[in-house]
């Protein structure tokens, strides 16, 4: 095993989560009631679109073909949304602050794998790779900061709510 590898075993990793996200997510924007955490996660479904897209040309960049590798983390993190969803089963800001949870809960995965994913991509020469995969992490942080101003007034509303 060298770092080389283990970078390919983690790309994989990742690739599996983001095709998982993108299924998850059309739920997410269903289930959601404030308008603008749907069209957060609509965007945010958009912009997942694009990043398998770039993780592939990252496994073209390396001469390999597209592979995705179960990853546990984020089926255990989607599953927990879905439990979410049976339990508040009403629509409105207590089941919106709770997918906003689930979706920072996606968000910081995400920008833990893509963070040493560029550290391992640097130390092994590949400023090609390190690009594409910052682009997918500034898209998660910014996923991220919209996620936590949003909950300002959807957890203030949840609070009183009933
Ligand atoms: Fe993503």
């Amino acid at each position: 095993m060298n770092l080389e590898k283990l970078f390919i075993d983690t790309l994989k990793d990742i690739y599996f989560a983001e095709r998982q996200i993108l299924k998850a997510l059309p739920k997410m924007i269903k289930a959601a009631r404030a308008p603008k955490l749907r069209e957060g996660f609509s965007v945010h479904l958009e912009e997942t679109e694009g990043q398998v897209e770039r993780l592939q040309k990252v496994f073209e960049a390396l001469g390999r073909r597209a592979q995705g590798k179960t990853c546990e983390a984020i089926q255990g993190i989607i599953e927990e949304c879905e439990e979410l969803l049976e339990e508040v089963s009403q629509p409105g800001p207590v089941r919106d602050a709770g997918l906003i949870a689930c979706g920072q809960a996606v968000e910081h995965y995400e920008m833990a794998r893509y963070g040493v994913l560029i550290a391992w991509a640097e130390v092994l020469g590949r400023k090609d790779i390190v690009s594409l995969l910052q682009a997918n992490l500034d898209q998660e942080k910014k996923a991220d900061a919209l996620l936590t101003g949003l909950a300002e007034s959807v957890n203030s509303a949840a609070a009183m709510a009933a």
